[in-house]
């Protein structure tokens, strides 16, 4: 079983990789394969709302953000991890993750998923609700933690020696790899997710 870790900040290996290690140190215990995504620091293009991918399956822009929707159709769960900025996730991990989302989500379906955040001091929370956002919108079980899932520092050896941050990072790697688990031991004896079907209201009026 895998799991992708996407790293959303600018700073390939800075508070949020700290972060997202400690996460992977208990997947690999627990035999689950990590797969660590950094999404860069070049200009990634916002959606452009053209709603192309609806027609031919893939967003328009032929960037990181294909290539990681191909992974994640075979991956079995998922942790995306920003900085915050102004009391909200990167805006480079929003844009990756709107037009994943957007041109993908069959590929996220009914596989487990968390939210990682670092920051200095404040802001976590309010990012962490726009994170699992996707999750829920996209059928997705959320996976929790023993505190909120953040880290405190503005380097990573703050983050070293944020002791309690690092046991829920540590925490949300054994729950994943308990849920990835009961998922699979569930497919073996037969149980498939259900067939959400959809309709969609719009408010003209
Ligand atoms: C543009 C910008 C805005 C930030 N806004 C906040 C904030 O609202 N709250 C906070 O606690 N830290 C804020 N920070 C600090 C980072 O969230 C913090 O240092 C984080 O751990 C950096 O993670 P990284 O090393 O993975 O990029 C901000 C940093 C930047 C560059």
């Amino acid at each position: 079983m895998k799991v992708l870790l996407v790293n959303g900040s600018s700073r390939k290996n800075g508070c949020t990789n700290a972060a997202l290690r400690e996460v992977e140190r208990a997947l690999k215990e627990e035999r689950i394969e990590p797969e660590q995504l950094y999404i860069g620091n070049e200009a990634l293009p916002d959606c452009i709302a053209c709603r192309k991918c609806k027609e031919i399956g893939r967003c328009i822009f032929h960037d990181s953000v294909n290539e990681f929707v191909d992974k994640a159709k075979t991956a079995d769960g998922f942790v995306f991890g920003s900085p915050v900025y102004f009391a909200h996730p990167s805006g480079r991990l929003l844009t990756f993750m709107d037009r994943a989302f957007y041109a993908g989500g069959a590929a996220f379906q009914f596989k487990p998923a968390a939210a990682v955040l670092s920051a200095r001091r404040a802001g976590t929370t309010a990012s962490f609700d726009v994170i699992n956002k996707y999750f829920t919108i996209c059928s997705m079980p959320v996976v929790s933690s023993t505190y909120w899932n953040h880290v405190y520092g503005a380097q990573p050896e703050d983050v070293a020696e944020d002791k309690e941050g690092l046991m829920t990072m540590y925490n949300i790697g054994k729950n994943m790899a308990w849920l990835l688990k009961c998922i699979a031991f569930g497919k073996e004896n037969g149980l498939v997710h259900p067939n959400n079907e959809k309709v969609l209201t719009n408010f003209t009026r």
